[in-house]
């Protein structure tokens, strides 16, 4: 039921520009819908067994249901909780969504009106990449005067998936992840560098039309993002002045753990400082990076003065990488 947020109407004051800044994510919530759907499942009506799901993407369930904003306003309350942020102090709604409720209007605003917020809210559409956009995007907002900004990732696939089709309906689900990123005047959090980059010549490669299903040239994807994955890493350690060595955390796209694989094989990093949640989400697009960081959080695998990558690829082709200190 629509709530009518006249506390945030009168709490919310646009705030003056400029100041020090730096960027830290200050609260981290995950959401993910209740029905699973395990390989096992898939079994019945399709032509595959959970050996080979697994052997060829380390995909062993995904979860279906929910909306892209009630999913999306679960994490947020979890990630503002999790910062201790009213959420009349949010300055800006960034929702990253390949699969937001309606074409027109944005889903955004519906979650900013759950939530109590009349800030600026708006829907970032770069598919599997979004979530790192957004975060390059909220840096940016930081840099002109803004404190405080929700980035959330959110997905309802199942929506746009054939769950009949070999390809595609053993790797796509649905989730949320949400970040409460702030300017942090200490200075100690700071994004060191990034990477953002497309190709349409790949439009076709993994595209869903209007009122249709995703369409995904698996082979090709598979390719490319070995490629631009390896690329984009690449150009943002090179801006940072940073090698593999120097990254103590990956938090990359969870699409298929033989493509993390292959590109850090190239790239000279290990499973070991890696974050995987593919395993129990299947592949949720701008969901996946935030519900990975979620779950290394919960494993305290960061700490004041880490360097954090984030990477991500996807339907466009877009690409993109975020390195981050991670602040005290
Ligand atoms: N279950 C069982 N067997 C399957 C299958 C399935 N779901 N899908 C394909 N096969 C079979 C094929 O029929 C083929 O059999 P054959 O050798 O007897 O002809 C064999 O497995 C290999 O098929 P292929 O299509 O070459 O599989 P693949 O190794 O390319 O794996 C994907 C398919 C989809 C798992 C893989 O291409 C992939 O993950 N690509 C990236 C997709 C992605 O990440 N998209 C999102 C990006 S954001």
């Amino acid at each position: 039921m629509a709530t009518e947020p006249a506390q945030a109407a009168e709490a919310y004051h646009p705030r003056p520009m400029g100041g020090p800044w730096g960027l830290k994510i200050s609260g981290i919530g995950a959401a993910l819908p209740e029905k699973v759907l395990t390989n096992a499942d898939l079994t019945a009506w399709m032509d595959t067994s959970d050996e080979w799901i697994r052997e060829r993407t380390g995909i062993g369930e995904r979860r279906i249901g929910g909306s892209t904003s009630g999913l999306s306003t679960e994490a947020a309350q979890l990630a503002l909780a999790d910062a201790g942020v009213e959420a009349s102090e949010i300055d800006q709604v960034i929702l990253a969504t390949t699969s937001p409720d309606h074409i027109c209007p944005g889903t955004a605003p519906a979650v900013a009106r759950e939530l109590g917020i009349l800030a600026g809210a708006f829907d970032l559409q770069a598919a599997c990449s979004g979530w790192v956009y957004g975060l390059i995007v909220a840096n940016g907002l930081l840099l002109q005067g803004m404190d405080k900004i929700l980035v959330i990732g959110a997905e309802t696939l199942d929506r746009i998936t054939d769950y009949h089709d070999r390809g595609t309906g053993i790797l796509f689900g649905n989730g949320a992840g949400a970040a409460v990123v702030e300017r942090d005047t200490t200075g100690a959090g700071q994004l060191l560098s990034w990477d953002m980059g497309s190709n349409g010549n790949y439009v076709h490669i993994l595209y869903a039309d209007h009122g249709d299903v995703l369409q995904m040239d698996g082979k090709e994807v598979f390719r490319q993002a070995v490629t631009v994955m390896q690329r984009s890493a690449t150009a943002a350690m090179d801006r940072a002045g940073l090698t593999a060595d120097d990254i103590d955390l990956i938090i990359p796209h969870q699409a298929n753990i033989r493509i993390v694989e292959a590109a850090w094989k190239r790239l000279g990093f290990d499973m070991d400082r890696t974050a995987m949640v593919l395993e129990r989400t299947g592949n949720t697009s701008a969901a996946s990076i935030p519900l990975a960081l979620d779950h290394a959080l919960s494993e305290n695998r960061v700490e004041p003065g880490s360097t954090v990558m984030f990477l991500g690829f996807g339907a466009g082709m877009t690409w993109a990488c975020a390195i981050v200190r991670w602040a005290g």
